[in-house]
């Protein structure tokens, strides 16, 4: 699975985006060690603090799944009525991607499509960043 690939799913995921309130779509493509993607989207609610981002979907569904090793995620968002846009990860993304993600190797592909994205390091896009080896003795 090239990031190419990981995008097109990202496109896929978008096309389920429930966002009535913001009509912001997101799709999230996550790759496991095991060769597995898990697909997710944005989930609002009327309540507005319910609302779940894409990328999140996915590493809940994939954790709840068994898999808590990943290699990389695409993402890709946009207004509802317009093109596909490069929709970097929130720092609350940010933060779970580095409960399960080795920050100087999990990828993470930005950007509008297959033929438009380029990829960073999760410690690229938060760099000393808290996690799991910091309450470790
Ligand atoms: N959103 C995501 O899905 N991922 C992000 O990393 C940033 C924001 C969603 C949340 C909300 O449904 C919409 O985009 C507008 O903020």
């Amino acid at each position: 699975m090239n990031r190419q690939e990981l995008m097109k799913l990202a496109l896929e995921a978008r096309e389920r985006s429930y966002s009535p309130y913001s009509n912001y779509r997101v799709g999230a493509a996550l790759l496991g060690e095991s060769g597995t993607v898990y697909l997710g989207c944005n989930v609002e609610n009327a309540a507005y603090s319910p609302g779940i981002c894409a990328e999140r979907t996915a590493f809940v569904k994939a954790v709840s799944e068994g898999e808590r090793n990943f290699r990389a995620i695409a993402i890709v968002g946009g207004p509802a009525k317009g093109a596909p846009e490069t929709a970097p990860p929130c720092g609350v993304c940010r933060q779970v991607m580095m409960e399960f993600c080795n920050p100087d190797t999990f990828e993470i592909v930005l950007g509008t499509g297959p033929k438009d994205c380029g990829s960073y390091t999760l410690a690229e896009l938060l760099p000393q960043g808290f996690g799991p080896g910091n309450l470790k003795k």
